[in-house]
């Protein structure tokens, strides 16, 4: 098959740090598994915004669709510069990405690896292991809404939830069919039914209808705010959990924490069909606070790149890509058992040092 030709956009904060220890795990793992690929580095961040003015535009998104995938480390810079207000970074990088890409699911495992310390009691990993399916192109990520009376003291603020049933269903589709692919085929709708009875209303009719035509899956309904409290005392009873744009957002970062940190969650924001590239990413932001100084765990953007090989190598067919996927995954569970009761994101270990452990468990 063709080289894999891989778009880098490393991004702010740590973001360069994770991206080069990942790399460094790709060098180690390609040339055995005898994958052909390129990198190539695309600036768009924050940082690149305030020395040029320049985002993200039609132009970068039709080079970017020439990829067969995206790696992305963190794009966002301090939480109060006033030049990034609005969102400029994040709504003009990662979600316009997500959405002109149709990047309609954004998937996000929950696993806690051996050695990995978990701040819940008595919870191993056998007890926490799932996949949240995130819908990622709709809800309250539209930017439908606006103000009234801006600046008096009569202001009103609407930020509106949009479901499209079209939208709804595709991803309760693709997360039934992953369902079905698992030991436990066990599906979770979450969502907050009782109160936002409009949307609720689609995706729980979606849901019902869906699970029709897949009767060796075993669906449950929980509200999100239950849902966090499941997590936290009882997270065996997941499997998968489908869930619209903005929850999914929430409970995510509660997943990573149940799982040891920050940097050991990855991402994959997956246009299924092929019609466009998918883009993986750690579930973490540019953590400004720690940027720069070698301290920040690698292992989630490591998975995600095996998450990028693995994805793209099935929907392009490349077998050599599939497997340096699967060597990249076992890689770093053969790694975390060294780091015993330990909780990476606070390890001492350097982003460097991690990932050439990984590098060299290949
Ligand atoms: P964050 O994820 O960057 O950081 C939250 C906390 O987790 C911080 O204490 C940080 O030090 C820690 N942390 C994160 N990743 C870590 C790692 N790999 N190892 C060790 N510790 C880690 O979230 P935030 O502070 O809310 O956001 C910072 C910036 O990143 C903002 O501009 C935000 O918009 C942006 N952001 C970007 C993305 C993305 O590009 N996908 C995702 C989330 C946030
Ligand atoms: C994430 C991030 C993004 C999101 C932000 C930075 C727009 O928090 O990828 O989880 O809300 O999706
Ligand atoms: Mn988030």
């Amino acid at each position: 098959s063709q080289p894999l030709k891989i778009a880098q956009i490393a991004g702010d904060g740590i973001g360069p740090e994770v991206v080069g220890a990942s790399l460094e795990v790709l060098r180690a793992a390609a040339h055995g598994c005898g994958l052909e690929y390129s990198v190539t580095e695309f600036p768009f961040s924050a940082a690149h915004f305030l020395e040029t003015g320049h985002v993200l535009d039609d132009s970068d998104i039709e080079k970017l669709r020439g990829f067969d995938s995206i790696l992305l480390g963190a794009v966002g810079g301090l939480p109060n510069d006033p030049r990034l207000a609005g969102g400029v970074i994040e709504k003009g990088i990662l979600l316009k990405l997500r959405f002109e890409l149709d990047q309609y699911i954004n998937l996000r495992p929950v696993s806690l690896y051996p050695g990995i310390e978990t701040p819940l009691k008595d919870k191993t990993a056998e007890h926490i292991d799932f996949v949240c399916v995130r819908e990622n192109t709709e809800d309250l990520y539209c930017g439908v809404g606006g103000y009234v009376r801006k600046g008096t003291p009569q202001e009103v603020s609407s930020q509106t939830m949009v479901s499209t049933r079209f939208g709804v269903e595709r991803c309760i589709r693709y997360a039934f069919e992953l369902a079905k692919t698992r030991q436990r085929k066990n599906l979770t709708l979450v969502h907050k039914t009782n109160v936002l009875t409009f949307a609720g209303d689609t995706w729980h009719r979606a849901f019902k209808e869906v699970a029709e035509e897949y009767p060796e899956v075993e669906t449950n309904y929980h509200h999100v705010d239950a849902c966090c409290m499941y997590m936290v005392q009882r997270p065996e009873v997941y499997d998968v959990i489908v869930v619209p744009n903005m929850f999914g957002d929430i409970i995510t970062d509660l997943g990573a924490a149940i799982a040891g940190g920050m940097g050991m969650a990855a991402s994959g924001n997956l246009n299924p069909d092929g019609v466009a590239p998918s883009m993986f990413e750690p579930v973490h932001g540019s953590a400004p606070d720690i940027a720069g100084q070698n301290l920040a765990n690698p292992i989630a953007t490591i998975d995600s790149l095996g998450l990028l090989l693995r994805e793209t190598g099935r929907i392009k067919q490349n077998a050599a890509a599939v497997k340096c996927g699967e060597q990249i995954g076992a890689a770093v569970k053969k790694v975390t058992p060294k780091f015993a009761g330990k909780n990476l994101d606070r390890s001492g270990y350097g982003t460097d040092e991690i990932g050439s452990m990984v590098a060299d468990a290949l």
